[in-house]
């Protein structure tokens, strides 16, 4: 005979459904999202070339919304002229931008979500004063980067 109260069953029954949504909570606030604004035809990035990017960083705040952190290359985001960044994965990055650009294809454009312990985590960067560049700690960074190309290449890219 089974003498389990209803409230038991339940708690039983929906153990599992607690569980995975644990699970995909701590995931979504750990990794590093890459959602495509403009999908790249170029061969996919790896970690043994160099690239040129337009970058242009904001912090990406709990409620959706986003404040410009001070850094772009792009003129169009308030730097004095186009001034494209070069980098190679792995090679004095922030750990969520490495991950994040493996992910990314040469000529796309995408939005990288990148979770504080994978940018700046406890430290912050810059100065709150002035006007210019700054990340308080414990920031989420919101990075709208598009890989322009292969560094030397650059000259047959579109721009
Ligand atoms: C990395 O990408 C470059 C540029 O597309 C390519 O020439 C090279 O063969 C790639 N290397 C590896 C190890 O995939």
């Amino acid at each position: 005979m089974i003498k389990s109260t209803p409230h038991r069953s339940l708690f039983h029954i929906l153990l599992p459904f607690f569980r995975s949504t644990i699970v995909i909570a701590f995931s979504l606030a750990k990794e590093v999202i890459v959602e495509i604004q403009s999908a790249g035809r170029g061969p996919p990035v790896n970690q043994s070339s160099r690239y040129r990017s337009h970058v242009t960083l904001y912090i990406e705040n709990s409620d959706g919304t986003r404040t410009p952190s001070g850094w772009s290359t792009r003129e169009s985001d308030g730097a004095d002229r186009d001034a494209p960044f070069a980098f190679q994965p792995g090679v004095n990055l922030i750990e969520g931008w490495t991950e994040g650009v493996l992910k990314m294809r040469e000529g796309e454009r995408s939005w990288l979500h990148v979770p504080s312990d994978k940018g700046y985590g406890a430290q912050s960067m810059g100065s709150p004063n002035g006007g210019g560049f700054y990340i308080p700690s414990n920031s989420d960074l919101l990075f709208d980067i598009e890989i322009l190309g292969v560094e030397g290449e650059y000259g047959k890219q579109d721009l």
